[in-house]
């Protein structure tokens, strides 16, 4: 039987009750595809500053270096919250995209007829919107140096340093490509091109690239007309490869398509390639949700799309992924609802119709 090996990083609040679901339908997939998953727990975020002092500890890292792929729940809370402690839980989200070199961040945005009451945009704006957002991760803004304040002869000045390298852009470029390829073939470029030099550079990558993608057709587009047009005409789009800054911003704000955060995935995939797919972590783009955290209320279905992304990109598993999307597909017409989707229903009732529903097609053809 295949075995794959999974970080399991559940991390606070509600990373826990929702990384639990996902993993219990990643077995049943398993159980009806034919594969084993060894799920690796490890600490991180505010409980593993709790054990140890430090948000990423070294047996944390090392399980990540060492796996096929990483699921995470969420990091953070209240707890932690304190700006001068020494360790805060999202120094292990930045330490892990760099350590890994998770370079690419992968939301995809679908808005579901069922819950077009729940997406501020009309129906005929919206419907058949299917958006995969592919964000440039460890480059730009958040990471360029110098940084910081300074003041000389009394004047105070501030510095943040956008740099990125020809092949940090060729690389995610590439990658957005082949996305493409294995869709719609459609990719719009997101720059600031008539601004930015970094822009420039980034719409020259994308032309050369484009030049051993045929069957893609390409267009470049400025990122403030882009805000407005995703929400305005959100069906042109199919695949947008973007930087780091201007993807953070663009994938929150095309979560308003969908209709709720709360059903958000997320992959982040790495340099480093298996014959299974990419090194890669998956996790809800939600966060940690304190106040809800224990009640058994989460919603866990962005957690579960997550971990089919995992089994599609990093796992090679694609089969038990459609298995498994279907399932979130179906949950989200059908099922039952949790508080964040107008529902009063719990994590379990949400647990317990996926699982009905995982593997129950083959055994009806089988
Ligand atoms: N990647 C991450 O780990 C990550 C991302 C964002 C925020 N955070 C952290 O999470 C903590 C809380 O942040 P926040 O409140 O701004 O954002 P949040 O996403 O945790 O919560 C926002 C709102 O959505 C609700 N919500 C979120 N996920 C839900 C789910 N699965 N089911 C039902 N309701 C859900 C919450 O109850 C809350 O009302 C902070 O410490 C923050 O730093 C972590």
């Amino acid at each position: 039987m295949r075995t794959h090996s999974v970080a399991y990083l559940p991390g606070d609040g509600i990373g826990p009750e929702v990384c639990d679901v996902a993993r219990r339908c990643v077995n049943a997939a398993g159980a009806a595809f034919g594969f084993n998953v060894r799920w690796d727990e490890q600490s991180v975020g505010g409980r593993a500053i709790d054990e140890s002092g430090r948000a990423l500890p070294p047996a944390t890292l090392e399980a990540c270096r060492s796996a096929d792929a990483i699921l995470l729940g969420a990091v953070g809370g209240p707890r932690w919250d304190d700006p001068t402690a020494a360790a805060r839980p999202e120094d292990a989200l930045l330490a892990l995209r760099s350590e890994l070199e998770l370079f690419a961040n992968l939301r995809p945005v679908t808005a579901h007829p069922a819950l077009a009451a729940a997406s501020p945009l009309r129906p005929e704006v919206r419907d058949g919107a299917d958006i995969l957002i592919l964000r440039e991760l460890t480059g730009g803004l958040y990471f360029g140096r110098p940084q910081g304040r300074e003041e000389h002869d009394g004047v105070e000045s501030v510095v943040d340093t956008l740099r990125y390298t020809r092949a940090e852009i060729e690389r995610i470029v590439e990658l957005a490509f082949e996305l493409a390829e294995g869709r719609r073939g459609h990719l719009t470029s997101v720059d600031k091109a008539n601004v930015l030099a970094s822009s420039r550079l980034w719409r020259e990558v994308v032309n050369e690239v484009a030049a051993r993608h045929a069957s893609v057709t390409v267009e470049h587009a400025l990122v403030d007309s882009t805000a407005y047009l995703i929400l305005t005409q959100p069906t042109h789009y199919d695949v947008i490869v973007t930087e780091n800054l201007f993807g953070d911003i663009l994938s929150d704000e095309a979560a308003a398509i969908a209709g709720s955060l709360g059903l958000m995935a997320s992959a982040s995939l790495g340099t480093r390639t298996t014959a299974k797919g990419r090194l890669g972590m998956y996790e809800p783009v939600h966060g940690s949700a304190p106040g809800i955290a224990g009640k058994g209320v989460a919603n866990p279905l962005a957690t579960v799309a997550s971990a089919a992304m995992m089994l599609r990109l990093s796992l090679g598993e694609a089969d038990a992924a459609d298995d498994l999307e279907s399932a979130v597909t179906a949950a989200i017409e059908d099922g039952p609802r949790t508080a964040d989707l107008g529902g009063s229903d719990g994590t379990e009732a949400v647990a317990g119709f996926l699982l009905a529903r995982i593997g129950a097609g083959l055994e009806v053809t089988a």
